[in-house]
C-alpha cells in the first residue's frame, strides 16, 4: 500500500486499451441511433430546440424525463467524484471570464478547426469531413456536396464570441468557455487557500460549454451547447504518469459501475499528431456508439502548463508551497474531462432492450425496455391504480405521497396496466406499485413489480418504502 499521500494509491488496472489507431468503426452494436432517437422524441425525453420555429442545429432541449436522466448523470458523477472522496471540492465558476483567460490558455490562437467553403453554394465542412468523404449532405443546398467547388482551407475558431455592456466596441468583447476547465486554473490559488486542502487535491465542476461545431451531429453527442463535468487533479511534478494511470482506472469503473458494458468501453491513447497543445499525455475512454467508436471522456496529462500560463499572463503567482517537502512549485495536472450530453446518450444507448417477452396469457411480445442503472432511471417508481375507480384513487396518491419525499414517482391512471408497465419499462423506471380491489377491501398491500425480471410481489403499504429502499438506495 502507497502511505505517502501525494503518492497515486496502487490500484490494479483492468481497463482494456487499444492501439492510437485502432479502428473506429470496427463492430456493430446491437441498438441503432433511430431506435433510440425515436424513443427520446416520443416520450419527450429529448427533442429539437425551437421546434415550432423549424428547429436550431445542434440544439436540443431536454424535457421532463430527460432532465431527470440528466440530473442523475452528473448526481453520480458529483457523488463519485467529489462526495465520496474528500480529496475533491466544487466550483461553479462564470461561464463569461475575462478574455486574457482565453488568450492565456491558448483557445483564442489554436481552438479552431480547418473550414472549406465552396464557391459556388457557400457550404461549410470541416476540412477532414470532406477528404475523408464522411460529410453529410444536409450542409449543401443542392443535397449532393460531391459537386462543391470548395475554396482552401481557412482556420475558423470555434468560440463563439458576445459582448458585455451597452456597447459592442472590442474591449466589450467576451467569449462563451469552450471547456470548463480554465475556472479552476484560474481559481487555483483562491480555492486552495479557503478550502484547505493539499495537493494533491481536485477542484470539479460541472457546467455549460459552447462550441460553433461545423457541423454538429449524431443527435447529441456534438452539439453546440451542452454540459460538461470536468476535474483538475493537481499534483507534484514527477507523480503525475501514477496519478494518470490511476485517474483513467477510476474513470473506467466509473462507467461500468453505472450499467455500461465492458465491451463497448475501451481507452485509446493519443498519437503525438492527436495531442492538445498542453498535454503530456491523453487518453480518450471511447464507447461503441452505433455510428462509430467515439469519445466519451479525454483524461489528460495537462502538466503545469495552464497555470503557468495564467501565472505569466495575469501576473499572479500560482505556485503551491508544499508544507510535507517545505519547497515550492507549480502543480502538474490531471484532468478527467466527461461529457454530460454524451455520457446520457451512452447510457442510453448501452441500456436500451428490445426484446420477446412472455404475456399473462403464455403467448410472446415485443418489449421495448431500458435496462438503466437505478441511479440514473429518471423515474425510480410508478404508482399505478389498477383503474380509475374512486374506491382506488385516494389509496393510490397516499402510496405516491408517502413515497415522493425519497424519490422521483410517476403517477399513472390511464390505459390498461399492460400498457402502463410498457411505457414505465420505455423509460426504464425500475419498480411499478399497483393499488387493486384487495389494497383497499382486504390487506392494505399493493403489488410491486421488478422492471428487469417483471416479477411482482406483494408487499404491505406499511413496508413499502423500506422494501424499495432496500432495492433502489443500494448501489447495484
Ligand atoms: N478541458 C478539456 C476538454 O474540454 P474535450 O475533449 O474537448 O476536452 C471533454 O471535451 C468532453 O466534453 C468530451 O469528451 C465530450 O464528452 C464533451 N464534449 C466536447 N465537445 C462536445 C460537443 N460539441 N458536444 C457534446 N459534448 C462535447
Amino acid at each position: 500500500m502507497t502511505t505517502d499521500r501525494a503518492l497515486a494509491p496502487e490500484v490494479a488496472s483492468d481497463y482494456v486499451e487499444v492501439a492510437e489507431d485502432a479502428d473506429t468503426t470496427a463492430g456493430s452494436h446491437d441498438t441503432t441511433m433511430e431506435a433510440v432517437v425515436e424513443l427520446c422524441k416520443r416520450r419527450g425525453l429529448i427533442f429539437q430546440s425551437s421546434e415550432i420555429y423549424g428547429g436550431l442545429r445542434g440544439a436540443w432541449d431536454f424535457g421532463p424525463l430527460g432532465a431527470a436522466l440528466k440530473d442523475n448523470v452528473k448526481a453520480a458523477w458529483k457523488r463519485d467524484m467529489i462526495q465520496l472522496r474528500g480529496d475533491v471540492v466544487q466550483l461553479d465558476a462564470s461561464i463569461l471570464m475575462h478574455p486574457r483567460v482565453w488568450e492565456a490558455s491558448g483557445h483564442v490562437e489554436g481552438f479552431t478547426d480547418p473550414l472549406v467553403e465552396c464557391r459556388t453554394c457557400n457550404a461549410r465542412f470541416r476540412e477532414d469531413q470532406v477528404t475523408q468523404g464522411d460529410a453529410s449532405t444536409y450542409e449543401c443546398p443542392r443535397s449532393d456536396y460531391s459537386l462543391c467547388d470548395f475554396g482552401p482551407a481557412k482556420q475558423f475558431n470555434l468560440m463563439f464570441q458576445t459582448h458585455v455592456g451597452p456597447t459592442m466596441e472590442s474591449g466589450a468583447a467576451v467569449w462563451m468557455r469552450p471547456e470548463t476547465a480554465q475556472a479552476m486554473f484560474v481559481d487555483f490559488a483562491h480555492v486552495q487557500l479557503t478550502s484547505r486542502q493539499k495537493v494533491p487535491f481536485g477542484i470539479a465542476q460541472v457546467g455549460k460549454s459552447f462550441r460553433n461545431e461545423i457541423p454538429p451531429r449524431n443527435f447529441i453527442f456534438r452539439v453546440r451547447e451542452f454540459e460538461q463535468m470536468e476535474m483538475e487533479y493537481f499534483v507534484r511534478p514527477g507523480t503525475d504518469e501514477p496519478w494518470h494511470e490511476y485517474w483513467i482506472q477510476q474513470r473506467w469503473d466509473w462507467y461500468l459501475r453505472y450499467g455500461i458494458r465492458r465491451d463497448n468501453l475501451r481507452i485509446r491513447p493519443h498519437a503525438a499528431d492527436e495531442l492538445s497543445h498542453y498535454a503530456k499525455r491523453t487518453v480518450d475512454v471511447e464507447y461503441r456508439f452505433p455510428f462509430a467508436w467515439s469519445e466519451l471522456e479525454g483524461i489528460a496529462n495537462r502538466t503545469d502548463f495552464d497555470l503557468s500560463r495564467h501565472a505569466e499572463f495575469s501576473g499572479k503567482d500560482l505556485s503551491y508551497f508544499d508544507p510535507a517537502l517545505d519547497e515550492r512549485y507549480v502543480p502538474y495536472v490531471i484532468e478527467p474531462a466527461a461529457g454530460v450530453d454524451r455520457s446520457a446518450l451512452a447510457f442510453l444507448v448501452d441500456a436500451y432492450r428490445d426484446e420477446e417477452a412472455p404475456t399473462a396469457k403464455g403467448g410472446t411480445e415485443r418489449r421495448v425496455w431500458l435496462q438503466l442503472h437505478h441511479a440514473l432511471a429518471p423515474m425510480k417508481v410508478a404508482v399505478l391504480p389498477l383503474s380509475r375507480n374512486e374506491k382506488l384513487v385516494p389509496t393510490a396518491t397516499e402510496v405516491a405521497d408517502i413515497l415522493r419525499p425519497r424519490w422521483m414517482i410517476d403517477y399513472d391512471e390511464t390505459g390498461s396496466i399492460g400498457k402502463r408497465y410498457r411505457r414505465q419499462d420505455e423509460v426504464g423506471t425500475p419498480f411499478c406499485v399497483t393499488v387493486d380491489f384487495e389494497t383497499v377491501e382486504e390487506d392494505r398491500a399493493v403489488t410491486v413489480r421488478d422492471r428487469d425480471t417483471m416479477v411482482q410481489e406483494r408487499v404491505a403499504i406499511d413496508r413499502l418504502e423500506a422494501y424499495l429502499a432496500e432495492r433502489l438506495d443500494t448501489p447495484s
